[in-house]
Order: structure tokens, then C-alpha cells, then sequence
């Protein structure tokens, strides 16, 4: 599974985000990279920094990944360049980033999107990561929404979801988006468990990375946002994440040394969602 300068290629979305270029940055040790992201501007000075660090790109393209066949065009893209040994999937919105719609279609639709192009043709061998949260963990599961989430995604389901959300939220758009991200996240959290035989019987794995409140911009808005970011964050055990702090995680989930793990999770959250779990020590 090698690019034709001898490495192997890895698929980064969100690839000018924080975590997703901390990504990029850490798998471009070993692998030729493909970067997508919806930014185009941010997306070109990531690739410029990522071969000013002597990383091979092999391939740039924006693309809205939740966008109609956007997904199946990115993974074409990125496997014309050669077969796909890792994919990091950042890609993503926070809750003060959008409406509940346009958080379930950035974190729900498009990662289900991204899967279903990879399973045109999954490589064996291949490992997908998918980075959700621990919003995922913390999230009060509701049989009726995970009926949904665990239907086939479209936009015919992201319509009544958020029609749900915003009934739940009674009507407060920014409650309604909360509930969105914490649902999508869950959904994420679902689909790599439910994934892991299929794929496995073709010799792929699958699994995520929940990250605590990282040092982005996204982390520094739902800090600057929420009072209840900074309340989880002061109750951390140790702080604020890095992005390299999930870099090495993926780096490691990509590796040969986890080839027993898939459809999991791995929480790198400082400690957060262990004590928001079991409540504060006595
Ligand atoms: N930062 C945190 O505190 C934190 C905590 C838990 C989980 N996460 C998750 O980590 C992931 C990355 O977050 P980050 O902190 O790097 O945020 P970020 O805003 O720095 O990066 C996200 C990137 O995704 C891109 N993007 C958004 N919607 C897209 C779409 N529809 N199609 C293609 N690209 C799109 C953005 O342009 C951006 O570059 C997200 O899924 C987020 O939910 C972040």
C-alpha cells in the first residue's frame, strides 16, 4: 500500500483545523498525505507548512464532505494517488459553529459519507480514524434518536433529527446545536463500533479518538462560548489537551502496534469524561 515515492498514503480531512493538521503533521512522518478541507485558504497554507516540514502531499482538494457525492470524490481523489493505508477524518463543527442542521450534516452526515466511499473498495490492511468526542460518552442516550442514528443517514433524516433536537431543546437554537453535537458525536462513537466485523472481515479496522477541550480554535470558542466548557475544563484532571497529544494517539492507532484494536474508542480527554462519569473524588 504505498505511494510511488515509497510511502504509505494516509487521507487527512479537516486538514487545516487544529487537530487535523497536528494529524497530518505527525502521519506525514511515514506516509505521502492527501489533504482535504473545506477551507481553501487554510487548506493551501497547510499543505505549504507541511512541505516546508518536508512532508510529500500527494494531493490537495476542498470539498464540503457532507456535500451530495463530495466524500466518494475526495476518496477517488485520494486513491488515485495510490492505495489508502490510513484515513484521519477531523472534519468538523462545534456547537457554537452552526445550527443543529449544520452540525448533525458536518459531524453525522459527512463521516457516514466518508465511510460508505471508503467501503466502495476498502484496501486491506487499511485503518480509518475517526476523531469524535467525549461529548459522545457524556451524551444521555434516547432510543428514538439512536433508532435514527443508527438508520442509513440522509438529509431526510438530518431534517426530522433536528426537528427532534430543537422540540428537546424547546426551541433555543444554541440548546438545539448542543444536542446536535453530542448526538452526532454518539452517532460517530456507534458507527465505528458497528463497522468493525464487516471491515474486519476485510482485513480494514476502524476506531476513534475522543478528545477532551484541545487547544484549537474550535476548543478556544466553545471555551470562549460555553461557561460549561470551562467548568469541564477546570474539573480536568490534566488540563487542556494538545493536538499533538491526539496526534500520537492516531499516529499510534495507524500503526503496526495496534493491529488488535478496532471498533473502539480511545478517550484522551485529560481525564474529563472518567470524572464527569463517576462524579468528583470524596
Ligand atoms: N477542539 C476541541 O476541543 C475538540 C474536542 C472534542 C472533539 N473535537 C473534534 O475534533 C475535530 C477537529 O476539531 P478541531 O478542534 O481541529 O477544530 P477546527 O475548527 O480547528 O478544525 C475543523 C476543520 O474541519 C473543517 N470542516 C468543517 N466542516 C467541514 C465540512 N463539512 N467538510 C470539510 N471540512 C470541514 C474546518 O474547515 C476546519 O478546518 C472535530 O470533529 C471536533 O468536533 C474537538
Amino acid at each position: 500500500m504505498e505511494h510511488e515515492n515509497g510511502r504509505r498514503m494516509a487521507l487527512v480531512t479537516g486538514a487545516s483545523g487544529g487537530i487535523g493538521s497536528a494529524c497530518a503533521l505527525r502521519l506525514g512522518q511515514d506516509h505521502a498525505l492527501f489533504l482535504t478541507d473545506i477551507d481553501e485558504g487554510g487548506l493551501r497554507i497547510a499543505a505549504s507548512r507541511m512541505k516546508q516540514a518536508g512532508i510529500a502531499i500527494a494531493g490537495t482538494a476542498v470539498a464540503d464532505l457532507s456535500g451530495d457525492g463530495e466524500a466518494l470524490r475526495i476518496v477517488a481523489l485520494a486513491r488515485g494517488c495510490g492505495p489508502l493505508a490510513s484515513v484521519l477524518h477531523a472534519a468538523g463543527l462545534s456547537p457554537a459553529m452552526g445550527s443543529a442542521s449544520e452540525v448533525l450534516r458536518a459531524n453525522w452526515l459527512a463521516t457516514e459519507a466518508l465511510l460508505e466511499a471508503l467501503e466502495t473498495s476498502l484496501e486491506p490492511g487499511l485503518t480509518a480514524i475517526i476523531i469524535a468526542s467525549m461529548a459522545g460518552h457524556l451524551c444521555l442516550p434516547d432510543n428514538d434518536i439512536d433508532a435514527i442514528l443508527r438508520a442509513p443517514c440522509s438529509s431526510k433524516a438530518i431534517d426530522s433529527l433536528a426537528a427532534e433536537l430543537d422540540r428537546l431543546g424547546s426551541g433555543d437554537a444554541a440548546k438545539a446545536s448542543a444536542l446536535a453535537y453530542n448526538h452526532s458525536k454518539r452517532a460517530n462513537l456507534l458507527t465505528v463500533m458497528r463497522r468493525a466485523a464487516p471491515w474486519g472481515m476485510q482485513g480494514a479496522r476502524i476506531a476513534s479518538i475522543s478528545p477532551g477541550l484541545v487547544d484549537t480554535r474550535m476548543g478556544r470558542l466553545e471555551l470562549e462560548a460555553q461557561p460549561q466548557a470551562a467548568q469541564i475544563l477546570a474539573m480536568t484532571p490534566l488540563g487542556l489537551v494538545d493536538p499533538k497529544d491526539i496526534a500520537a494517539t492516531a499516529a499510534f492507532l495507524a500503526s503496526g502496534d495496534a493491529r488488535m484494536l478496532t471498533g473502539c474508542d480511545i478517550r484522551v480527554d485529560g481525564g474529563a469524561t472518567g470524572v464527569l462519569l463517576s462524579g468528583p473524588a470524596g
